[in-house]
């Protein structure tokens, strides 16, 4: 008989948090459910999980590390499917405009907001960008991430913009963590091309084939948005890049409603962004279709806002919802995953339950990782956080803080 040693074994666990896998995002009602096994353990092998099982069978269970979990909450690396992370400079200046009330918008439209971080990121060196982005990437994981999603989209112009993507490359290789790369050319017209936006957009779409022949961006996102890109340009974009094989992202009904919701579902997206201003039709769109509401109330929270986005409405239509960080310098500034879990409790009523899913399974199908990432099976990454917390119920609601104890990234301790 040959005994199988593993490189670790993780026993004791007061509550394991097993998202349900159905083979896709959990939609609306499923949402609710959320399995979880007391006294558990389970064990690591070659970055992955090896075996699961109770905490008592454990024992003769042969490791190389024994981890006790102290009857501590276990859950699956949290998934962060969308952030800004790679970008010069910051904007702290504009906390002080915001204070005098100058609209988000209209700091944009000045040539400030996300056009000043352009100047930056154009100013910075390949190197200085992965120096201050690794910064930010270790904070999102010491707060218990171990898989994120990172757009371009602060260059506007071919070099900054491929600089931008190679320095995600060389964090992915820098670190254990997942890292999956978007592409968000069209973020800002560019004050170059305040007059003729079209031809800026032609000059993205120019550089689709070189982002793929180069591996460099797995999806395509665009800022469909007043003022910024119009749903016919967001149309052409997503539909040239679907043609060429990348996944459509959009950060869509943000600010207005302009119908980017029903756009994303048409196309097939894999997600829409943000939707805070979205309508009635486009979330019975979202919910007929498997397009993935990624929501980001850190961001109307940072932008001063009341209204947030309907999740409640969005669930009763049977809509698949993730929650990310939306990390970024101008609209919002954490890289805390657990602040917008407990923001998604107080402001967007969801309960511990969905919120689990939400930055778990749902959000790694948000970024097409849901056959690796985003729960914790036999085969699937050893991605997992020891919470320092009583119950998973504890989570959302002690705010603020990082309740983080230990991070494990495919089987590697990444922070204690
Ligand atoms: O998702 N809305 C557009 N893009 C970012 C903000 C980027 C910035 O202000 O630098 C967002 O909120
Ligand atoms: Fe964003």
């Amino acid at each position: 008989e040959i005994k199988v040693v593993f490189d670790l074994l993780v026993y004791n666990i007061g509550q394991l948090i097993l998202p349900k896998n159905r083979l896709k995002p959990l939609k609306g009602k499923e949402m609710s459910e959320l399995p979880v096994e007391e006294n558990a353990a389970f064990a690591v092998k070659n970055g992955k999980v090896a075996w699961m099982g109770s905490s008592a069978k454990a024992e003769s269970v042969e490791a190389k590390e024994r981890i006790d979990a102290h009857q501590k909450v276990v859950s699956p690396g949290l998934v962060d499917p969308h952030t800004h992370l790679v970008f010069g400079g910051s904007r702290e200046n504009e906390l002080a405009l915001k204070q005098k009330g100058v609209p988000y918008l209209e700091i944009l439209a000045n040539g400030g907001g996300i056009l000043s971080t352009v100047a930056a990121t154009r100013q910075s060196t390949e190197r200085e960008l992965v120096e201050k982005a690794s910064l930010h990437l270790e904070r999102m994981v010491a707060h218990g991430v171990t898989t994120i999603e990172a757009k371009s989209g602060y260059g506007l112009d071919q070099e900054t913009e491929l600089k931008q993507l190679r320095v995600t490359k060389k964090l992915a290789e820098k670190y254990p963590v997942s890292i999956v790369s978007t592409f968000l050319g069209p973020h800002a017209i560019p004050s170059t091309h305040k007059d003729n936006p079209d031809t800026f957009l032609d000059d993205m779409i120019g550089l689709l084939d070189l982002i793929k022949k180069d591996q460099l961006a797995e999806f395509i996102d665009i800022f469909c948005e007043t003022g910024v890109f119009t749903i016919e340009q967001s149309r052409e974009f997503l539909t040239k890049g679907k043609e060429k094989g990348f996944g459509l992202k959009i950060h869509a009904d943000e600010i207005d409603s302009l119908g980017g919701a029903e756009l994303a579902a048409s196309l097939g997206a894999v997600s829409a962004d943000h939707l805070v201003a979205v309508s009635e039709d486009g979330m019975k769109s979202l919910g007929k279709k498997d397009t993935i509401a990624v929501l980001l109330p850190g961001t109307t929270f940072y932008l001063g806002k009341d209204e947030y986005a309907p999740a409640r409405n969005m669930i009763n239509e049977g809509v698949a919802v993730a929650l990310a960080t939306d990390f970024n310098p101008g609209s919002c500034v954490t890289e805390n995953l657990q602040l917008i879990m407990a923001l998604a409790a107080l402001k967007l009523n969801m309960t511990a339950e969905e919120i689990w899913n939400a930055v778990t399974i749902n959000a790694a199908y948000a970024i097409g990782r849901g056959n690796e990432s985003g729960t914790l099976e036999i085969g699937k990454w050893a991605d997992f956080v020891v919470w320092d917390i009583p119950t998973y119920h504890y989570l959302p609601y002690h705010f603020g803080v990082n309740h983080a104890k230990s991070v494990y990234c495919k089987g590697n301790k990444l922070w204690s």
